[in-house]
Formats: structure tokens, sequence, C-alpha cells
């Protein structure tokens, strides 16, 4: 299965709700200082359940750890599994039955439009709203409300815009219509959870504290994390103040909880991760491929290897590992691509090794170079006999020259 062809992701139409339910909604604003200066905010008793249909996608962050990758790209743009990640987020989210979308974009905003447009390619209602300062994870949610369609008793869902995940996101909304929390948090346990939010809950699943990147030992209190995905009830998101930066993580939530708000937690142990660092990000894109990660949205049948189409992969090369292969890359005879992803228009030459590394667009790796660990920014040239080895960062455009690194004595 070398050749694959872009499937078009095509759903079934849905209508949209009216927008005049959209006009009748309460003036932005009304919940403005309750939460805050208040206490637990005057949330209007919830009406009968109803399943979310839309969401907030968070996709504002600068991508900093993923550097040189986010460069040129937005995180979310990256390609994993052969399209940029956020395909994969927005399929499952259609998938789960969320019609209309709006994202909170900040950080090169404007390709996100151009490459999603209105959305109706994936079924879906998108909008864009830009931060033209960035407002942070709350700022963010608070700054997109005005474009919501549910009333206020009503789920809306968020995401981060960085997480690959199995989370079954209407379990998640109904967890939040049974408990008639006012926000429930998808909740996963990691083995360091050192660069995360904490989050510690009673038996009930009850969040009792937030913390975020917990500094100390004793902060350490779970191995609970927020896992980036959470439902609000949309008159909570109204309480958020407007204008200003605002963590959701280090504010937003621990005010809730301390004007005694109900935040519930769901745990679950799907597939999990946080496609910040460029060693998760060649991991996720690996793990779509191989079928581990599940989305609807790879562009091809799972197995050990993707190739889009237009590229070119010689007859004695060796992909796996979940490697993939975008449009017009290239190849060479004998090379060995593992664990990794070779972006648009990169070269892998003639006895290459390029494992668990991500090769950028239009990157040439140089014949017999060795790569494992190691990210090579768009454009970049590594020449041949090279051998770069874990954490490595070629920056976008350098130029290593021939036999220039090594980490083993051989030759
Ligand atoms: N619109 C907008 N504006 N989006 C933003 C901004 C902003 O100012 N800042 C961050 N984001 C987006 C990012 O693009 C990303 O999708 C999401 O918000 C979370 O930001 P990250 O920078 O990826 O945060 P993190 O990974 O360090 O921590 C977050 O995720 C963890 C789970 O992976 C927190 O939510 C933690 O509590 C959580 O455990
Ligand atoms: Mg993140």
């Amino acid at each position: 299965m070398r050749a694959q062809s872009l499937p078009t992701l095509s759903f079934p139409a849905q209508s949209l709700p009216a927008r005049e339910a959209r006009d009748q909604r309460p003036a932005d604003g009304r919940h403005e200082d309750g939460v805050l200066a208040e206490g637990r905010p005057a949330a209007p008793a919830r009406p009968e359940h109803r399943p979310a249909t839309e969401a907030i996608l968070l996709v504002g962050g600068k991508g900093t750890r993923l550097r040189p990758l986010t460069v040129h790209t937005p995180k979310p743009m990256v390609p994993a599994a052969g399209v940029p990640f956020l395909t994969h987020q927005l399929a499952r989210a259609r998938a789960a039955g969320i019609r209309h979308i709006v994202m909170a974009t900040s950080y090169l905003a404007e390709v996100f439009e151009p490459y999603f447009g209105d959305g109706s390619a994936l079924g879906l209602h998108l909008e864009y709203v830009t931060e033209t300062d960035p407002l942070g994870t709350g700022g963010a949610i608070r700054n997109v409300a005005h474009r919501l369609y549910s009333a206020p008793g009503d789920p809306v869902l968020v995401f981060n815009g960085d997480i690959l995940t199995g989370l079954d996101i209407r379990a998640l909304v109904a967890t939040h219509g049974r408990t008639g929390a006012d926000v429930s948090l998808h909740l996963t346990r990691v083995l360091d959870p050192r660069a995360y939010g904490l989050v510690p809950t009673d038996p009930t699943g009850r969040v009792t504290a937030f913390l975020e990147k917990p500094q100390t030992p004793e902060e350490i209190v779970t191995d609970q994390i927020n896992a980036g995905a959470y439902v609000f009830t949309r008159s909570v998101i109204d309480t958020i103040p407007g204008g200003r930066p605002v963590s959701v993580e280090r504010e937003t939530f621990p005010d809730l909880l301390a004007a005694g708000a109900h935040l519930q937690g769901m745990v679950d142990s799907t597939y999990w991760l946080d496609l910040g660092t460029p060693q998760a990000f060649v991991r996720g894109s690996a793990d779509l491929v191989l079928g581990r990660a599940p989305s609807p949205a790879v562009p091809g049948r799972c197995g050990e290897y993707l190739v889009l189409d237009g590229a070119a992969v010689a007859e004695d090369a060796k992909l796996s590992g979940g490697s993939a292969v975008s449009a017009g890359a290239r190849v060479g005879s004998g090379a060995r691509v593992e664990g990794s992803a070779v972006l648009a228009g990169a070269e892998v030459e003639p006895g290459a090794v390029v494992k668990n590394s991500l090769v950028g667009v239009g990157a040439r790796i140089g014949a017999r170079t060795v790569l494992d660990g190691v990210v090579v920014g768009d454009g970049a040239v590594v020449g041949p006999d090279n051998e770069l080895t874990a954490g490595a960062r070629v920056w976008c455009g350098a130029r290593i020259e021939s036999g220039a690194i090594r980490f083993s004595s051989d030759r």
C-alpha cells in the first residue's frame, strides 16, 4: 500500500442551530463579575440536558517547545500522519456529533482559515477568532463566547489544540449532564505529572484542587492530570473576565473552586498524548499511522507506514514503525525510515537512517547520515555521513557539512 490518495472527508451535512437561537441569548458579559467578586456564579437553572453540539478549540499557543517545527507553522498545523494535526481533532469532534467549532487563534493565525475554510469538507461549521495579543487559555475561551449558539445552561466543549486522545467525548458530556457540574474535565494518569495541571478529586470524582505545573514535591498530590478537554456550562464561560489575559488553569479553575463551583473530573485510561514536544509529536504521528491512536482522518489504511500521493520511495528503502512520507518527499535506495515523519518535499538520500525523527518541509538528509530522535527544520540540509542523536534540533534553513557531526568514534 505505497501510494495513498487523500480521502475527501465528507460527512452528511447537518443543519446548524438557527441564527435566531444565537440572537436570543443574553448579551455578552452578563455574568462578568459573578465568580470572582461575589463567590459562586449565579448560573441559571440547568434546563433539560442536551448533548453538546459546539466546541471551542484553543490553537493560539506559540508552540515554543516544538521549535523549529513551529517557526513557520503553528503547532496544530504541523502534519501528523500526513495531515495537519488539527484535522484529526476536528474529525474526532465531528464523529462525536459536534457541528460548530470556534477556533481561538493567535500565533500564525492567518494559516488556519485558508486550509480549513468554513469546515464543510469535514462536515463542520468552523469560525475563527483571532487575538491580536494572546489572551491565554481562559481569555481565549471568553473571547470567542459571542460566537457560540448555546443557551446559558447548555454544555460547550473546549479542547486544547495539541492533544491526541481516544477520549469518549460523548461520555464526558454525559458526565457533565449527570453530575450537574459547572465544568467537567477529562483527566488522565501519567507517571510524571510535573509538566501538567494536577487535578485531585474526591471519591465521587469531584475536583478538590487544581495545581498547574507543580514546582515542589509537596505539590505532587496525585498522578491525575488535566487532559485538556473540558465541558463548560455556557453561562460559566461568561463569568471569565473579558479583555485581558486569563489562564484557565492558573486563574479560572482555582477561582471557580474557591467560589464553591462544582468541577467534575472524568478519569479514563484511553490513549492520550500531549504533542507539545518534538519526541511526543513524532510518537503521536507514528501512533496514528499504526492505528494505536484513533482518528477518522488518517489518509489511508493504518499500518507500518503511510506514503502519500506524490511521494517517491525507492523499492529497496525500508519504512516501518508508523512512518509517514508526505507528498513530494523522496526516500532513496537502501534508506531506512523508522517511526518518523518525512514532510512534504523533503529528501532522505540513499543509505540514510531516520529513526524517531521528523524531517521538515523541503529538508534534505544526506546519504548514510543517521538521525535518531532528531527534528530537522524546514529547508535544512544535513550533509552525508553525519550522525545526530536524541534531542538535536536542526534549525530551519541550517546547513551541516558532510561528516561534520558524530556521536560515535567509528566511521
Ligand atoms: N487562543 C489561544 N491563546 N490559545 C492558547 C493560548 C493563547 O494565549 N495559550 C495557549 N493556547 C492553546 C495552545 O495552542 C494549546 O492548544 C492549548 O492552549 C494549551 O496550551 P499549551 O501551551 O499546550 O499548554 P500545556 O501543554 O503546557 O498545558 C496545558 O495542557 C496540559 C495537557 O496537555 C494545560 O491545560 C495543563 O493543565 C494540561 O495538563
Ligand atoms: Mg500542550
